[in-house]
């Protein structure tokens, strides 16, 4: 591997730190590497050199907009193409169907990886010497997979018997439904300030700010970002989640841009 456009997607910032560290490690391997903003309506990066993806794990698979991405890709003309997704426990719906679709759209599958991180979706924080063992042990799996990369012996995980099976449940529209029912997430205009952060960090366009902002609950694809970053805590869920995040809303908002683009 020479050259590689990273597209990432992080909704509480741990996809971003790995996406980060993968650059830095793959540069340190003398990859020529970018990074890209992997969102809805983006078009992916100009066909120079292999692609790689990076995003979280939701509902055993990732989130729909994301599989959109990838349903929108360009054919791939022999294009190699790697993935690194964080987790807290388990996909099971994910990497063998992925790899099915980069195949029918004529990419070269180079490795695929999955790395547990400290997880966003937690009813209380994590302690941070906890956070700190989990984070250490996700970096150097990352480390390793970039040189496995570089080296070109990276792998992609064999399929388990029931991954077409996770893999149907998770992309179907009842269990999103039956998700953004159980998060029950809601934003309470009384307690809201009116900073309008919420809607520059939403990556689908479920809030929109017209005088007030709204919450589209229906449109909503429960990565976390509002309900986390709110300053004044009043986008709340049912279960009154713990309100993580891995980094701060500016730099999750940077990463939103391609390098280059004008805030
Ligand atoms: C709505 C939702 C669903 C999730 N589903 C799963 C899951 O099925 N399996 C899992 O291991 N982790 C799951 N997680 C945890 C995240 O994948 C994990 O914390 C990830 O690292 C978050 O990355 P981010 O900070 O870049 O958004 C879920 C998190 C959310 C918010
Ligand atoms: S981030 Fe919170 S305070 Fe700011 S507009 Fe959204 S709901 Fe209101
Ligand atoms: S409404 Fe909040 S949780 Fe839902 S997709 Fe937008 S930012 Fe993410």
């Amino acid at each position: 591997m020479n050259t590689v456009c990273i597209h990432g997607f992080s909704g509480t910032g741990n996809t971003l730190l790995v996406t980060r560290h993968l650059a830095q490690a793959l540069a340190g391997h003398g990859v020529a590497v970018s990074c890209r903003p992997l969102l809805p309506g983006l078009p992916v990066e100009a066909a120079v050199g292999d692609l790689g993806l990076t995003f979280p794990v939701a509902c055993q698979s990732t989130y729909p907009f994301v599989w959109d991405f990838v349903d929108a890709l360009p054919p791939g003309n022999g294009r190699g193409v790697f993935v690194v997704d964080t987790l807290h426990m388990t996909s099971g719906g994910l990497l063998a169907p992925l790899r099915r679709r980069f195949e029918e759209k004529g990419y070269h599958p180079l490795g695929a990886i999955e790395v547990r991180m400290p997880s966003n979706l937690r009813l209380q924080a994590i302690s941070p010497e906890g956070a700190k063992r989990v984070l250490d042990q996700a970096l150097a799996k990352v480390d390793a997979f970039a040189a496995e990369l570089a080296a070109g012996t990276a792998r992609w995980p064999r399929a388990g018997w029931f991954e077409s099976t996770v893999y149907a449940l998770s992309r179907w529209r009842g269990t999103w439904a039956f998700a953004r029912w159980g998060m029950g997430m809601r934003l309470d205009r009384a307690q809201c300030s009116g900073c309008g952060l919420c809607e520059k960090l939403c990556p689908v366009g479920a809030i929109r700010y017209d005088r007030e902002p709204a919450l589209d609950r229906g449109a909503c694809q429960l990565c976390m970002r509002c309900h986390s970053f709110c300053p004044v805590g009043a986008i709340r869920s049912r279960l009154s989640w713990n309100r993580y995040h891995a980094v701060t809303a500016a730099e999750l908002l940077a990463a939103n841009k391609s390098e280059g683009e004008e805030s």
